[in-house]
């Protein structure tokens, strides 16, 4: 399964928008009598409006919409009276000497019924809606959501500006939250501290890609036209030599990596072969935008160039294991890479997972089977790690 998620711009990707809306507001008993097949309304006609829509094999799945204030106000301000909010950060703003605030509302969010469990889903639309709030200059967004999914911006830290109130004739209740765009900023591209300007560089011209644990991202051979940035999740970069049969790894890269740039760059074929080893979220840069960008502001590829650099230190090491390191420092070596990109425990931090069987790890260690389990059971035994059929566990945090 992948999810494409992108900007609607295409006739066809907005209507794609509006039919959606359309039948899951019906399926939920709002709007739908007003309507023929389609929800638009007057703020999908100005200019600066972002509609955001993501697809499952082609099949629209789900849709938020980003509203930039206008003279019209905001959608939001329809259904709730923001006004003692944006004095309220008016005045800060101002005591504070910074400039006026730039509001925007993020709404007309619709996810299909068999997607609406699939927190991925959301949390894609949104760090999309981030991007673009990011790069119109936004500094707050303020949101008007229904009961089901205000628990969602409560543990994002939204604030709630009032309990829930009936919201017109549909029959549901509202809740009226805001935030200010840093803390979003902060949640949505976090992951990136390190790599800024690489994320500034192409900021609203993403697509968004999500794609199951397994899932090959491309191959090794193939044409390559985009490179890609990890949000969330995992990925397992291979080599494969055909004529002794056998698999190389590479690397595996995690929240904030950067990989698929070389075909990009030299327009060869990709020069490896790229897996998701967990459910994960990547942004996707298109070669022509790649380009654009670059010739646009070449200061801001430091960041590339980075990444680039510390591929080939990377590389020139795996060189030296490979080639000259005894057993004991292969597998200590892979061993280490595991748990530098291992997941940590969402209640404690110190545990950090690692999906790999004891047979890939042998293989990457180059070690036969027993080799590989007899090193494990040592940490296993000094209370350094647990290994399972499918999982290490690490049990000393990253920075230990
Ligand atoms: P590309 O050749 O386009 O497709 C395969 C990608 O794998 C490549 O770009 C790099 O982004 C990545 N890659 C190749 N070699 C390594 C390596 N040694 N370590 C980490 N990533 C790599």
């Amino acid at each position: 399964m992948s999810i494409r998620i992108k900007l609607a711009e295409t006739e066809q990707e907005l209507s794609d928008v509006y039919r959606l809306r359309y039948q899951v507001y019906s399926e939920l008993g709002r709007f739908a009598e007003e309507y023929d097949d389609a929800i638009v309304d007057v703020f999908d006609a100005i200019p600066s409006v972002a509609n955001i829509i993501a697809y499952s094999d082609d099949v629209p799945i789900a849709t938020i919409r980003v509203n930039l204030d206008t003279a019209l106000k905001l959608p939001s301000d329809h259904t709730f009276d923001f006004t003692p909010y944006r004095e309220r950060i008016a005045a800060e703003e101002q005591a504070a000497g910074r400039s006026q605030p730039v509001f925007a509302s993020a709404g007309m969010l619709a996810i299909a019924a068999e997607w609406r469990n699939r927190r991925n889903v959301f949390a894609g639309l949104l760090r999309m809606a981030v991007d673009i709030g990011h790069m119109l200059g936004v500094t707050h967004i303020v949101a008007t959501v229904n009961d089901e999914t205000a628990g969602i911006y409560e543990r994002l830290g939204w604030e709630r500006l009032s309990s829930p109130v009936p919201m017109g004739d549909f029959g549901v209740n509202i809740s009226p939250f805001a935030t200010p765009m840093a803390s979003m900023y902060r949640w949505a591209f976090g992951m990136f501290r390190e790599k800024k300007d690489l994320l500034e560089q192409f900021s609203g011209c993403f697509t968004w890609y999500l794609v199951d644990k397994g899932t090959k991202i491309f191959s090794q051979g193939e044409p390559g036209d985009e490179a890609y940035l990890i949000t969330t999740g995992g990925v397992d970069i291979t080599c494969f030599h055909e004529a002794a049969d056998k698999t190389l790894y590479l690397a595996r890269l995690g929240p904030g990596d950067m990989f698929g740039e070389l075909s990009l760059i030299d327009s060869s074929e990709r020069s490896a072969t790229a897996v998701a080893s967990r459910n994960t979220e990547l942004i996707v840069i298109n070669r022509d935008v790649f380009w654009e960008k670059s010739y646009e502001d070449p200061t801001r590829l430091k960041d590339l160039m980075r990444v680039l650099a510390a591929r080939l230190r990377d590389a020139n090491n795996l060189s030296m294991i490979y080639a000259y390191a005894s057993l004991g420092e292969r597998l200590s070596y892979f061993v280490e890479m595991l748990r530098r990109t291992a997941v940590e425990d969402v209640r404690n931090p110190d545990i950090l997972r690692s999906k790999m069987t004891v047979h890939e790890f042998a293989d990457m260690s180059r070690a036969s089977l027993e080799e590989a389990e007899r090193f494990l059971d040592k940490l296993q035994a000094e209370n350094k790690l647990e290994y399972s059929k499918h999982q290490i566990t690490f049990f000393e945090g990253r920075d230990s």
